[in-house]
């Protein structure tokens, strides 16, 4: 093959190429007992059926007023989901199960520390404790129905809790990852106008007690130079009763929660009756351009969604014990730690800290003592486990019926040590496809019914259409790469971006919808933003993003978050961002800097620029390594070549550069990449 032929490899030839590979079929053992294991479900959920189908997601849920419509498209593609229906999430989560279940386990708390014990907290007790905060948050943080707060919060039993308690109350949580920065909580702070900001004083990660207080003292600072004041800052103690930040609680500002909760005890709060269509929380993720996009979920579609997936996909019974390892702070942990989970009256495992700490066994210790039998988590942390433990499994005692792999492709070769070594050759795996903004899964094999194939996700869930076009909207045949949509609405996609439908509506119907006055859901199309191929078994295999975002260890990253965040350091005139590939990241962020006039370039200022990132995102952006290149290469138009970036940092072949108007520079990178 010619240099030529080597760069015009389509996705879709790629795709082609790829071996198929074996089915996997779930035992007898557990169709016999899964959730959803009659195919005529698909049947029931054809389009024909559409939105009716939906209806029974919502039975699964309580509701103080049923709906009047199931769907309401008049102001599409904005949609209302069960208008007119009241419930409320914290009841559904909490109060419903307190007849017959008040004693079994909600949350199955794990410290990181090993010597500490884990907290069993049951559904009475939450009860208590939601009620008792949301009492705290009415009164004395003077919360209403329809403010949002932002919550910048490590995995702690009291994360949900406060989750809860905003639900409870009908006000819009916004959770941040705990990872995040003060700067990355900030702009959270001032887009969904926080006016109080809830957090922890420290938690354990790795080992180390890691102050977190004084994210809140610089979110703060940051938020009111931009102009939104923040009045109260909640402060809950990792260890009650024992302040464990460096930095000191601001007076009239911070409250310490477990101090001022005394005041509370004993108070319950009847939880507000929400509209099915009022929001339920905002979850920031990263798009194309700088800004963060806060996608906005619903109370009554979110909730049945979660619900309805974590019944039929997760396959939770109520006797089960699951344990979801993602962090609550991302859309994964929210449907399926928190809410999903808890709807059903199952118990929620919340571990603290890192999966291989203090050795790769600490995660399958885990699941023996807890007697999880339902797993999920991401390709990343399989692969880590895998490579710091690849016989950890077998040495413990336990026994998964299910397991769940989400967030990026996973490679078959992971997949399958997944299966037979942490699965033990027993589980029923579903890998799921979905985003931030689809609140639940878009495609994954219904595990009672469908076989599984290594790094296929599968079908469509139940109720989802999915549908490939290229770009000019024709329908692609199997085993071509296209984009890959969603036809129909449905409950768990978020409603709008907080404060910017024009935004929400260009970004994922501008590519499609030909109409934009239409009320006919069929004009909409929803687009991922992903490439995916389907096979003629209708087996999806997602390729990865179109846009410009990276998955870093199974979350989206924007390549122009990245690089806004290195123009911060004076020093810097230019910033391109590629994704390099990474054994056990999946990918990760490669930075070329070109500095201005007269600055030179030293290790000291490449670690500075580096740390500038880390702290307008957060570690989890932290580059692989910032390259001080000379110029960058660019187009005669003054385009930056992105591609031939990626091409060096991945040792790839950079193609024929010679209409480049600097191609020089290629060479000179290039040397500098391969000699580092
Ligand atoms: C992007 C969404 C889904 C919740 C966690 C991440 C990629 C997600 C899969 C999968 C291949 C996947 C897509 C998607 N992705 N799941 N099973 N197979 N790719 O949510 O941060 O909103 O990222 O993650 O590219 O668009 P997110």
């Amino acid at each position: 093959m010619s240099k030529k032929e080597v760069l015009e490899t389509t996705e879709a030839q790629i795709a082609v190429h790829w071996k198929e590979e074996e089915l996997y079929y779930p035992s007898s053992k557990f169709i016999g007992q899964a959730n959803l294991n009659d195919p005529a479900i698909f049947d029931k959920f054809s389009l024909d059926n559409f939105p009716d189908y939906y209806t029974s997601f919502a039975e699964l849920l309580t509701w103080y007023k049923y709906w009047d419509e199931v769907l309401d498209t008049s102001d599409a593609p904005c949609y209302k989901w069960f208008k007119g229906g009241k419930l409320n999430a914290s009841y559904n989560c909490i109060d419903r199960h307190l007849e017959k279940n008040k004693n079994k386990t909600a949350i199955h708390f794990v410290p990181e520390l090993e010597e500490e014990n884990v907290q069993h907290i049951t559904y009475q007790e939450l009860y208590v404790r939601v009620n008792e905060f949301a009492a705290l948050l009415r009164d004395t943080a003077k919360l209403k129905r329809g403010d949002r707060v932002t919550i910048h919060m490590p995995m702690s039993a009291e994360l949900p809790i406060t989750m809860l308690a905003c639900a409870r109350l009908g006000v819009i949580h916004s959770v941040v990852f705990g990872g995040f920065s003060a700067s990355a909580s900030a702009d959270r702070i001032v887009d969904s106008q926080s006016r109080v900001l809830i957090v922890t004083d420290a938690y354990y990660r790795a080992g180390n007690l890691l102050e977190h207080k004084k994210n809140a003292d610089d979110a703060v600072k940051i938020a009111a130079e931009q102009g939104q004041v923040v009045d109260t800052v909640l402060v809950w103690e990792r260890y009650p009763g024992k302040y464990s930040a460096d930095t000191p609680m601001v007076e009239g500002r911070d409250i310490s929660v477990n101090a001022e909760l005394k005041k509370y005890y004993g108070k319950r709060v009847e939880p507000e009756q929400m509209l099915s269509e009022d929001p339920l929380f905002l979850m920031y993720t990263s798009g194309t351009t700088g800004k963060p996009k806060g996608c906005q979920h619903g109370t009554g579609g979110y909730l049945a969604y979660v619900t309805a997936m974590s019944k039929y996909i997760q396959d939770i019974h109520p006797e089960d014990v699951y344990w979801c390892m993602a962090d609550i702070g991302w859309i994964t942990g929210h449907s399926f730690i928190v809410y999903g989970p808890l709807a059903l009256c199952a118990s929620t495992v919340i571990y603290e800290g890192v999966p291989t700490y203090p050795d790769a066994g600490r995660s399958w210790r885990i699941a023996q003592e807890l007697d999880v039998n339902i797993f999920h988590t991401a390709p990343t942390a399989i692969r880590a486990l895998r490579k710091l433990g690849p016989d950890e499994p077998a040495k413990y005692n336990y026994d998964f019926k299910h397991m769940t792999t989400v967030g990026e492709p996973i490679e078959p070769a992971v997949w399958k040590w997944y299966e037979s070594a942490v699965g033990k050759g027993r589980a029923a795996i579903v890998d799921t496809y979905w985003q931030t903004e689809t609140g639940g899964f878009l495609c994954s094999t219904v595990p009672g019914i469908s076989p599984m194939k290594p790094g296929s996700c599968g079908p469509g869930v139940p109720g989802i259409h999915p549908i490939i076009f290229d770009d000019e909207g024709k329908p692609v045949g199997p085993g071509i790469a296209g984009n890959i949509c969603i036809q129909n609405p449905w409950p768990g996609m978020f409603q709008t971006i907080w404060g910017d439908r024009d935004r929400f509506v260009d970004t994922y119907f501008g590519m499609y919808n030909t109409k934009p006055d239409s009320k006919d859901w069929r004009d909409w199309p929803y687009l991922t933003g992903d490439a995916a191929t389907v096979g003629e078994d209708g087996y999806y295999r997602v390729l990865g993003r179109i846009d410009d975002v990276i998955n870093v260890s199974g979350h989206r990253l924007g390549t122009k978050e990245i690089e806004s965040a290195a123009l911060v350091a004076d020093e810097v005139a230019e910033a391109a961002v590629v994704p390099v590939n990474h054994e056990i990241k999946g990918k990760e962020p490669d930075l070329y800097i070109a500095l201005k006039p007269g600055i030179e370039a030293t290790d000291e200022l490449a670690k500075k620029i580096s740390d500038v990132v880390c702290e307008q995102i957060g570690k989890i952006a932290k580059p692989r390594k910032v390259w001080l290149v000379p110029d960058m290469p660019k187009t005669r138009s003054g385009k930056i070549m992105r591609r031939v970036l990626g091409a060096i940092s991945n040792k790839g072949d950079v193609g024929n550069v010679m209409t480049l108007a600097n191609p020089e520079v290629v060479e000179e990178i290039k040397d500098m990449v391969d000699n580092s």
